[in-house]
């Protein structure tokens, strides 16, 4: 019986038929057990001879599936490392990394171009009411431009004010006037609002506001700085612009800002050519403007423009669509070299 249990704790392929064996020979019914009740019914000589052997069997079996089981264990373990090695020298899988949104480089872009210059960034509420978005800016109560704006309004308060999203962020120009002393020099990029929906127009979309206040500030300082500013941010050295004058309540004069460009078989280039495109909104401050926000316009002048960031962007990328910023098409995004 010991042989014939050795050998097969020693042949036990794994830990369940190790496990088997075990049961069966030394288990409740096993045979050993079965064995160790018999010595009940024997001599009291017989028994001792007979319990001594058993105990020594029992001891014996048990050992040999102990070591058995180790060696079986070891083999599992060897296998496993062998099996789960990492081969260092395979390819990196390649891993997608976020990357900054469009406007959101657009506007570093610009927060650098204008910061080389002087200009400091300047904030704004999305929220705000008639007075910074419309009464300080010089646009009499019943202005047509009011309705021009398109203004998603707030529900009307108790006293039967509103507040709206801002419609530019021409706001920002009275906030900053209001609460800081001349010299100004600000840029202020942010969401503007307007309720208006197509290829070029979103409900929500992106400005950035100029504003200079100094006691000699003129019209040469704004073409200056507007000119250097497109040219770096083009990168066309010798990109031709126009002024045309314009008109917005809040500057006098008023201009727009042209860029050149060529229209050649359909294709939009910037730069030199027979055609133009009109790129921001721009002049001196109104002098109702400067007294709204409590600055003596006989001792400080100065100037303001406004753009829309999505759309130099589009300019610069050569994106037809203003609707395709918003849809976060990672596709799209590679396409323009905004995501890797
Ligand atoms: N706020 C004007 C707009 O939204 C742009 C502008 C800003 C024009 C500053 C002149 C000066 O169209």
């Amino acid at each position: 019986l010991r042989a014939e249990l050795l050998s097969a704790v020693e042949a036990a392929a794994d830990r369940d038929a190790l496990d088997q064996l075990r049961v069966a020979a030394l288990g409740k019914k096993g045979r050993i057990t079965d064995m160790m009740k018999g010595l009940g019914a024997m001599s009291p000589e017989e028994r001792r001879e007979a319990g001594q052997q058993l105990n020594a069997l029992k001891d014996t079996v048990a050992e040999a599936i102990e070591a058995r089981r180790a060696v079986l264990d070891e083999a599992e373990l060897n296998d496993r490392l062998a099996r789960e090695r990492i081969d260092v020298s395979l390819p990196v899988r390649p891993e997608s990394a976020g990357s900054l949104h469009p406007i959101s480089q657009t506007i570093a872009e610009l927060t650098a171009i204008f910061g080389q210059m002087g200009f400091t960034v300047a904030e704004g509420p999305d929220i705000d009411d008639d007075f910074h978005n419309f009464t300080a800016l010089n646009f009499p109560p019943d202005h047509p431009a009011r309705q021009m704006h398109d203004t998603f309004f707030l529900p009307e308060k108790a006293d039967a004010s509103r507040l709206m999203l801002r419609t530019h962020t021409s706001t920002v120009q009275v906030h900053t006037m209001t609460s800081t002393k001349p010299p100004i020099r600000i840029i202020a990029p942010g969401r503007t609002y307007r309720c208006d929906y197509d290829m070029t127009h979103t409900p929500m979309f992106h400005q950035v506001e100029g504003l200079v206040i100094d006691k000699t500030t003129h019209m040469g300082h704004l073409k200056g700085c507007l000119i250097e500013f497109v040219r770096t941010y083009f990168e066309l050295d010798e990109l031709p612009v126009r002024f045309r004058p314009s008109f917005f309540p809040f500057t006098e004069p008023s201009a727009e800002m042209d860029i050149g460009c060529s229209r050649a078989g359909g294709e939009l280039k910037i730069g030199a050519g027979d055609s133009w495109l009109e790129i921001l909104g721009c002049g001196m401050v109104h002098p109702n403007v400067l007294k709204a926000c409590g600055i003596d316009p006989t001792e400080y002048q100065g100037f303001a423009f406004g753009m829309g960031i999505e759309r130099i962007a589009m300019l610069k990328y050569g994106i037809p669509d203003l609707r395709t910023f918003f849809e976060s098409d990672l596709r799209w995004l590679r396409h323009y070299g905004f995501a890797a």
